[in-house]
């Protein structure tokens, strides 16, 4: 087999990459971090999500969208309590929020209600008058049932709601990844209820000034067109109300995963808001949650067990999905990489958590350097809907978190 530990990897950067056989991470060797927190633990570069914010300020600026446009965090990809502090600081960003606790939360790491915009299914009276106490804060109704609880909580107040436009998209072949489509949803008004939400608005005096819609999660350029479907698909629902003044498009935008993706083109994806929005008087806002945190964090294992068990060779690590759930509920790999480069013939490998479910499988059948015991093995694109995600199954729900600065 060959030896790939010289060349080259796909998701080599400048702040993740390897020198001189030693894992680098935003400024630190990956072995030193492990040595001082152990393992598993989580580590955050703060650089990597101001970047990828910056980015999308590009974007939207070169669109042309200046000062109407407002990029929310969807914190529910991250919601560790110092980086969502550095977010408020860096004020790059606001907060999209689907809870209380979550807003009480964004609250407590410095974020003012008028920073936030709200979106949640299926909220309960509870739910709805905790959040009534946050004036300024942004509320988008998903369903007609929503908009009347919310009227009756107080009337005469702007409202936003989300809307489902039976178009989707997502990550290339991954249904689940898919939040509207061909399969009835339970997220947002459809077209057919249009009517009946907006004359439940009226009903409260509640003023419809934002239409909201995400459609899925994890789109990378070959899916721009589905995309370009979407924005057509939703301006007639942008065209019934007048007193529209903000669109709100998701997030949903994706980061390579594996060799052979290719980062989302930006410059297509916002000349596609460009051509459909710049015209009107609307403002833009977007909610990504994986585009700004997940390629910024790393998980840090130790290689616990090697065995080789009929044609595959099982490398048996110190976490499992109950931390990191993407590829066993989303089928969505994580690429593991070793924190030192040995010498030595190249395996193919599967990574196997330490949950007792078939599904805990990290990668199946990847070609790594070889590993020993107590080695480390980074999982990259783990900063986002991991440690968000953790449960306790298995009583396996034990980590750390580590924001670089
Ligand atoms: C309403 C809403 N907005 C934004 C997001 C963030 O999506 P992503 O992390 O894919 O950008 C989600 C994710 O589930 C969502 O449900």
């Amino acid at each position: 087999m060959n030896d790939v530990s010289a060349r080259f990897q796909w998701w080599e950067r400048p702040d993740l990459n390897y020198e001189n056989g030693k894992l680098k991470f935003a400024g630190h060797a990956v072995s030193e971090l492990v040595r001082r927190h152990g393992t598993p633990s989580f580590f955050y570069n703060a650089s990597r999500v101001t970047a990828n914010i910056k980015r999308l300020h590009q974007a939207l600026e070169g669109a042309g969208f200046a000062d109407r446009f407002r990029i929310l965090y969807a914190m529910k990809a991250n919601r560790f309590a110092p980086l969502l502090t550095y977010l408020k600081t860096s004020g790059l960003v606001g907060i999209d929020a689907c809870s209380p606790n979550e807003v009480e939360h964004a609250i407590s790491c410095g974020f003012r209600p008028e920073d936030i915009s709200f979106t949640n299914t299926s909220l309960s009276r509870e739910d709805l008058g905790r959040l009534t106490q946050w004036d300024g804060m942004s509320m988008n109704c998903d369903s007609i049932h929503a908009i009347q609880k919310w009227g009756e909580l107080g009337q005469g107040r702007d409202i936003g709601i989300r809307i489902n436009p039976a178009v989707g998209i997502g990550r290339e072949g991954n249904d689940k990844l898919q939040y509207s489509g061909a399969l009835t949803s339970k997220f947002g008004i459809y077209r057919e209820q249009l009517a009946d939400a907006m004359a439940m608005a009226r009903r409260y005096q509640l003023r419809i000034t934002k239409i909201h819609f995400h459609t899925g999660c994890g789109y990378l350029t070959p899916q721009l067109e589905s995309w370009e479907n979407i924005i057509r698909t939703c301006l007639w629902f942008v065209d019934q109300i007048e007193t529209v003044e903000t669109v709100n498009v998701g997030g949903g935008l994706g980061v390579p995963h594996v060799a052979g993706d290719a980062p989302l083109d930006l410059s297509r994806w916002a000349a596609i808001l460009k051509e459909h929005f710049l015209a009107r008087p609307v403002k833009i806002e977007i909610e990504p949650g994986d585009y700004i945190a997940k390629d910024a964090g790393i998980l840090c294992l130790t290689v616990n067990a090697i065995e080789k068990k009929q044609n595959t060779m099982f490398v048996g690590v110190n976490a499992g999905f109950a931390i990191a759930l993407e590829p066993a509920v989303y089928g969505l790999p994580f690429q593991p990489v070793p924190a030192l480069l040995r010498q030595g013939r190249h395996q193919i490998v599967s990574i196997a958590g330490h949950i007792n479910e078939a599904l805990d499988i990290f990668y199946h059948d990847i070609e790594l350097p070889p590993l020993q015991e107590d080695d480390c093995l980074v999982l990259i694109n783990a900063g986002a809907y991991s440690s968000s995600m953790a449960s306790n199954h298995c009583m396996r729900g034990q980590f750390k978190e580590f924001l670089l600065v």
